[in-house]
């Protein structure tokens, strides 16, 4: 059994040894130049970060590739990297490597892209989340990439925040769902899948005004109510690793929190995982939160509190010759030292790395591909919020009614706004740097229904602009925001760009009708937009496939089935905004809203809380097919709370009972 090889293997290493397994470098600390510079595998720094200092594993920070960019580099890369630790390490242990494939193995330039999560969300659909999961593994492992740092469970609250859109939303209940089906799809198979990393434990993006890492104050039992459920639910899926919140809780830095990462995470929540520090967090205790006096209090202190892995120390291999210097000298115990590197190792035996460290080169490329899948995720994901009457009758889906299409905005033609950040590199598609998915235009263009022309303007000469509109029946309006991630993608008022609002006024003065297709990760304010739009589509961030399931839900030939994941506050004032948190100024959209272009009739809806069971009676009572998601809420006013959702798809005029999947976190 695995614990016996691990502790045959902590019986024969020296402290050195084991110090190197805590510790995780930016695969750029190994390439020649520095930084971000990129270059091949430098044999210095190999010989002094793997073989001098022993370091167990490696990582690709957002951005970090090899070059060329191509699945089989990849390959070829972490295939070199493992040669060299295996022959480095007088006990032959390969490394863990990790990547952050939040939407799909999102680093590697040509691998397919599914929606970002908020997007995901909005399918309300755990199976297609799971189906999502095990692809981006099956394409990560492909590549030598064997350890995921997804998914993220932290609650979407505050659409401020800049990673709103790596949440599936504002429900617990929801989140615990869709973050444990995407557990047992990145793990789905320890050779061909990846290891899992919850994160990022706990409180983080809880800032009251939406600022990332900011500190967070949140209240014992709303952290219990709302932000455990779905790093139980990951536990109790399975999750090999959990990565720590970089922020401060309640006034104490998490990576120095004995309580929260011992206590509420090892004795309460039963993780008997890896904990990962997030980037260059340990320093920070120093640094930013000063609770440290030194390189080696901090080290120290992060250990200690319970943190196994130390992600990207300030230099490549300073932590592991700290670690084997606290050990030796006694500060750390030789207990704490085995039981960390132990569970490293223990991930590794599991992953089978000891037996198969190799990945076939030649396969990889094959692999990152599956747009069947991204196609079916985003088209799941498309939510229809408004749709008036226009000309005797709804104004969407688009016919021969309304023949001359004419498709406006950058964000139609340009795939990094529907890719979002995390694509290539974690503020997204670098400028200059092609992508293979389907835009906007390029969907729509592809399959207008029979009679239908579409032509396209920017928007930026009006006069152009203009001219085109009057030879049309009617405009497909995209907006979208620009792609970005950390640090730089907080958006304190939910604004459009000054570009994209211009070109809604002009537009909305030309007389003619207006649809208008969001390509955004959160909900952004629509005050001066929604008027102006006799229909709207919230397509999220789509991904490679965004531009198909945007014609596709335009022309009818897939009507629209997603609903929101999230509450759309009425203005960026009016926060927080959500079905535990209301504001008293009612949302624009309530969490749930989604429309179709037939009409679903509930009936009969059996809730039966104490046995974990609902079912409802659907009917098609509108005038063509359509999928209708179910969502059922136990409990009134603030005390509501969504505890069971189900998918059926019912052709006109058909009637079905459908038995509703309960929450796993549902009271
Ligand atoms: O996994 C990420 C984390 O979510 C944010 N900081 C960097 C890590 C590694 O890229």
């Amino acid at each position: 059994p695995t614990a016996d090889r691990v502790q045959d293997l902590l019986s024969r290493m020296t402290p050195e040894e084991k110090a190197g397994q805590l510790v995780q470098i930016n695969v750029t600390s190994l390439m020649v130049g520095n930084g971000y510079t990129r270059g091949p595998l430098d044999p210095d720094k190999l010989g002094a970060v793997l073989g001098k200092a022993h370091v167990g594993s490696v990582l690709s920070g957002g951005g970090a590739a090899p070059v060329p960019n191509t699945p089989a580099a990849w390959a070829e890369m972490t295939n070199a990297l493992q040669t060299y630790a295996l022959n480095a390490s007088p006990l032959h242990i390969p490394l863990l490597y990790g990547a952050d494939g939040v939407h799909g193995h999102n680093n590697v330039l040509g691998a397919t892209l599914f929606p970002h999560n908020i997007g995901l969300a909005a399918s309300f659909d755990p199976v297609l989340a799971q189906q999502v999961a095990t692809s981006t593994g099956v394409a990560m492992r492909a590549t030598g990439v064997n350890w995921n740092f997804a998914p993220v469970a932290d609650l979407g609250r505050d659409p401020r925040w800049g990673r709103f859109y790596e949440t599936f939303g504002e429900d617990p209940s929801l989140v615990a769902a869709m973050v444990a089906a995407q557990i047992r799809g990145f793990q789905a198979s320890p050779l061909t899948g990846v290891a899992a990393t919850v994160k990022h434990f706990i409180g983080y993006g809880q800032a009251p005004d939406g600022t990332d890492r900011a500190p967070a104050t949140v209240s014992a039992s709303t952290l219990k109510a709302l932000m455990l459920p779905p790093f139980q639910a990951a536990i109790d899926a399975g999750a090999a690793s959990v990565m720590v919140n970089s922020g401060s809780l309640n006034g104490e830095p998490v990576h120095a929190s004995p309580q929260l990462l011992s206590g509420l995470l090892r004795d309460d929540l039963n993780f008997g995982g890896i904990t990962i520090s997030d980037w260059d967090d340990v320093d920070r205790l120093k640094s930013v939160y000063r609770v440290a006096s030194s390189d080696q209090d901090a080290v120290k202190q992060a250990v200690v509190a319970g943190i196994d892995v130390m992600m990207v120390p300030t230099r490549a291999d300073d932590y592991s010759v700290i670690v084997a210097q606290l050990a030796r000298a006694g500060t750390l115990s030789t207990a704490r030292l085995d039981q960390a590197a132990g569970r490293v190792l223990a991930l590794k035996f599991r992953l089978g790395l000891f037996e198969h460290p190799f990945v076939n080169a030649s396969e990889a490329a094959a692999r990152v591909v599956n747009r069947d899948l991204a196609y079916r995720a985003a088209s799941a994901s498309m939510t229809l919020l408004k749709n008036s009457e226009s000309g005797g009758g709804p104004l969407l889906p688009l016919s021969a009614r309304t023949p001359r299409v004419l498709v406006v905005g950058p964000a139609a033609n340009d795939a990094r706004f529907q890719l979002g950040g995390w694509s290539v590199d974690w503020q997204g598609v670098p400028a200059g740097v092609n992508v293979p998915a389907v835009t906007v235009l390029a969907g729509l263009r592809a399959n207008p229904p029979g009679g239908v022309s579409v032509t396209y303007q920017d928007g930026s000469r009006p006069a152009d602009l203009q001219q085109a509109a009057r030879n049309a029946d009617v405009i497909v309006s995209v907006l979208g925001e620009q792609p970005g991630a950390e640090g730089k993608a907080d958006s304190p008022a939910l604004a459009l760009s000054a570009d994209d609002l211009a070109r809604v006024q002009l537009l909305h003065t030309l007389g003619k009708p207006v649809v208008t297709v969001l390509l955004a990760g959160r909900p952004l304010d629509l005050r001066s937009v929604l008027p102006a739009s006799d229909a709207f589509l919230m397509a999220y961030l789509p991904g490679s496939e965004g531009g198909r399931a945007v014609a596709d839900a335009l022309w009818g030939a897939r009507n629209p089935s997603g609903r929101l994941p999230f509450s759309w506050p009425a203005r960026p004032d009016a926060l927080p905004s959500t079905l535990a948190s209301p504001s008293s100024v009612p949302p624009l959209f309530a969490f749930g809203s989604g429309l179709s272009y037939t009409q679903f009739s509930e009936r009969a809806l059996d809730i039966n809380a104490a046995a974990r069971r609902a079912s409802v009676t659907v009917s098609n009572v509108g005038p063509r097919a359509g999928q209708h998601t179910v969502l059922a809420y136990d409990g009134s006013g603030a005390a509501r709370h969504l505890v069971a959702v189900g998918t059926v798809r019912l052709e006109k005029g058909e009637t079905k009972t459908v038995a509703l999947t309960w929450l796993p976190a549902a009271k």
